[in-house]
């Protein structure tokens, strides 16, 4: 199988005069994966894209596309599909005209340029309007011809730049819909985006940027679950109610700093603990004879990781 990554940004530092808008940024995609670039506005991300794609020259660091260097920009970038502040689609072009101008500059055949177009704008769910005036549609509408665009030429690795900003709920879920398509195709995906629901949804890793530098990545998983001492609320509903000698031995537990009875049958307790030190607990609940019926683990989500690794962020 091979292994080479499908991106791989080494050190990428970009120096406005003193002002470092990225400095070291390590980035790792491998082939298959789809990654979430997360961070607050002014980060880095659109930055590191467009260092990424060769939009822009990097101060110091270097980038790889499946093994070649992008500064063999063209063969480089052959099998990448990229959306990095791309201009509005032409108002008075279609649809499938669009993807007959850019099915021309990446030199397709006329054959080849029907089916891809075809696929494309299928993924995308705009083969239907293919023969209508781009000027017409809505944004989201417009937002998917230039996903369409990005994906002609079947590429292996995708890049985009919130894709799905200033779109409404259904324009957003329609694009996350259409990226989701793409997982079984063995493609790898980057993208950068502000909706943490979008990167829990779409993506396994994620790498979180804030000021310039890359503060965690990794498994999506991991990161929430894996690392412990982050503080979850796990709500237990049970068959019979707590008694006091039970609570007393969820709150023995290694790792458990409270319980609050939110009814008889119902207990929250506030864990901070390791991975393992839940497991104990998970057990001695079940061990407890009251019977089960549900055991809910809020605050182990990457919202709350986000908040956590951007704390005292203030609104920009
Ligand atoms: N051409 C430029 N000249 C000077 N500073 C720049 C330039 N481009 C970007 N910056 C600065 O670099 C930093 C990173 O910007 P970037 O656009 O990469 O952030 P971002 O994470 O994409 O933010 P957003 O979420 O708002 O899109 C910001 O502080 C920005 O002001
Ligand atoms: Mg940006």
């Amino acid at each position: 199988m091979d292994t080479t990554p499908a991106i791989e940004a080494v050190g990428l530092t970009k120096m406005y005069g003193s002002f470092a808008a990225i400095s070291d940024v390590n980035l790792t995609v491998r082939r298959g994966e789809f990654m979430g670039l997360l961070g607050p506005n002014g980060a880095g991300k659109s930055t590191t894209l467009k260092a990424i794609t060769g939009l822009l020259k990097p101060t110091s660091g270097s980038v790889r596309i499946s093994g070649i260097d992008i500064r063999e920009h063209s063969k480089a970038m052959q099998h990448v599909g990229c959306v990095i502040e791309t201009p509005e689609p032409y108002p008075g072009f279609t649809p499938a005209e669009i993807m007959q101008y850019v099915a021309r500059m990446y030199g397709l055949d006329s054959r080849e340029t029907a089916i891809r177009a075809r696929d494309a704008l299928e993924t995308v769910k705009m083969w239907e309007w293919r023969d209508k005036k781009v000027g017409g549609f809505s944004k989201g509408m417009r937002q998917r011809v230039v996903l369409a665009q990005a994906l002609l030429p079947n590429p292996d690795t995708i890049i985009l730049d919130e894709p799905t900003s200033g779109l409404d709920p259904r324009g957003m879920i329609e694009i996350r819909q259409s990226l989701a398509a793409l997982k079984n195709r063995d493609r790898s995906l980057l993208i950068s985006t502000h909706i943490l629901s979008e990167v829990s949804e779409l993506c396994g890793s994620v790498a979180m940027i804030r000021d310039g530098r890359v503060i965690t990545q990794g498994d999506v998983s991991t990161l929430i679950h894996g690392v412990g001492g982050r503080q979850i609320s796990l709500e237990i509903r049970t068959v019979a109610p707590f008694t006091s000698q039970i609570v007393k031995n969820i709150e023995g537990c290694q790792g458990v700093s409270s319980t609050e009875h939110m009814g008889d049958c119902s207990l929250r307790v506030t864990f901070t603990g390791t991975p393992e030190q839940q497991a104990h607990l998970t057990e001695t609940v079940f061990r407890s004879g009251l019977g089960v019926l549900a055991m809910n683990e809020k605050g182990a989500n990457l919202e709350s990781l986000y908040m956590e690794l951007t704390e005292g962020d203030e609104v920009k």
